[in-house]
């Protein structure tokens, strides 16, 4: 097939914030993602979507298949720039449409979908202005999230707040600084948990990752925060969390969550693939967190390979199935 890798690359501007290009993707992804289709067989450009202009390169170069991994660019909608550009020249790519995509990086709106769904997500409180009256209903600790960023973006350990005068400030701070709404949820104490979603020819749920920061004491974080994320691996901070896989659950608690994530992809209309964040809490109740429908692909450091490599695939047959299931949509259309 010939394939075009669509992707935003990860840069060093020291202008800009810390958190800007997180998530981009590495040359080391897109490298290793271009390596896996060609030793699939396939013919593979890779494109980054900055430059050339999307339109032009598309009008005169044709393709059989996009390999979409581009995080996009500007404000809510993201995601969707480039499956949008590539609807309107009728060029099929893999992973999920432009309303999917647009929809999971809405976390207020994705939560309200599980929720229809009796898809257990923490209670939560959208703060858009940030001077709302907060409902007292919600049982603190809350975390404070920016509403529309992912990489956990602008999700730090102070964002975790005991009472009402530290949840204004992070409210205040997180639309300030994020220009969005603030999302705020009680917090889960509990397991962490991923669940990744394969479509090749049938829908897999993939082994569940377990992500454990027992071990991460000495950094003084204690879950997914932004700079776990950033360093993770770092021995010198000990921002060292140790993933099991597959995690250590009873067999009926696994089959409760697989079931949540499956639930979870279907609601918000995922394709080929997703990762669903999960916490477990001490009832054994599954809180989904969040859907990402561009799971990282990093081969190495992000957690949907590691779920892959757990189910006895290798990275390339990773990539191949995400293709050859949209090749196989296309082939239905
Ligand atoms: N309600 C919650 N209870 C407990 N922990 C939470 C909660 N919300 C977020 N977290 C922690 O913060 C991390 C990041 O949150 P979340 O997944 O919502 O953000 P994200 O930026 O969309 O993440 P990703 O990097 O997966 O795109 C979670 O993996 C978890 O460790
Ligand atoms: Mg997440």
């Amino acid at each position: 097939m010939r394939v075009a890798l669509t992707y935003n690359l990860k840069k060093k501007d020291p202008l800009k914030p810390a958190d800007y290009f997180s998530e981009c993707d590495s040359a080391e992804t897109i490298n290793s993602v271009v390596t896996a289709l060609k030793t699939k067989g396939h013919s593979v450009e890779a494109i980054d979507v900055e430059y050339p202009a999307l339109l032009s390169y598309f009008k005169t170069n044709r393709v059989d298949m996009v390999f979409n991994i581009a995080e996009g660019k500007h404000g809510r909608f993201r995601e969707s720039e480039v499956p949008a550009v590539l609807d309107y020249l009728k060029i099929p790519y893999t992973g999920s449409n432009t309303f999917a995509l647009a929809l999971a990086l809405n976390k207020n709106l994705t939560k309200k979908i599980l929720k229809a769904e009796n898809i257990p997500t923490p209670n939560f409180q959208l703060f858009v202005k940030g001077n709302e009256i907060p409902n007292s209903e919600l049982r603190f600790p809350l975390i404070v999230k920016p509403n529309c960023e992912g990489s956990a973006k602008g999700i730090n350990k102070k964002n975790v707040v005991h009472n009402i005068q530290d949840l204004k400030s992070q409210v205040k701070e997180c639309i300030e600084i994020y220009r969005q709404e603030a999302l705020v949820e009680e917090f889960i104490e509990g397991k962490e948990l991923t669940v990744g979603i394969l479509e090749n020819g049938k829908t897999r749920v993939l082994p569940i990752l377990e992500i454990d920061f027992s071990n991460c004491k000495k950094s003084g974080e204690y879950f997914y925060s932004w700079k776990m994320k950033e360093f993770q691996g770092n021995q010198e901070l000990g921002l060292v969390p140790e993933f099991h896989c597959p995690a250590r659950l009873d067999k009926e608690t696994e089959a409760k969550i697989k079931d949540v994530a499956l639930r979870t992809h279907r609601a918000v209309g995922c394709l080929d693939i997703s990762r669903t964040d999960i916490r477990l809490d001490k009832f054994n109740v599954p809180y989904v967190l969040e859907i990402n429908p561009l799971p990282g692909l990093d081969p190495k450091e992000s957690n949907f390979p590691l779920m892959a490599y757990a189910a006895g695939m290798k990275y390339e047959d990773l990539i191949e199935a995400i293709l050859l299931s949209a090749s196989e949509r296309k082939r239905l259309n």
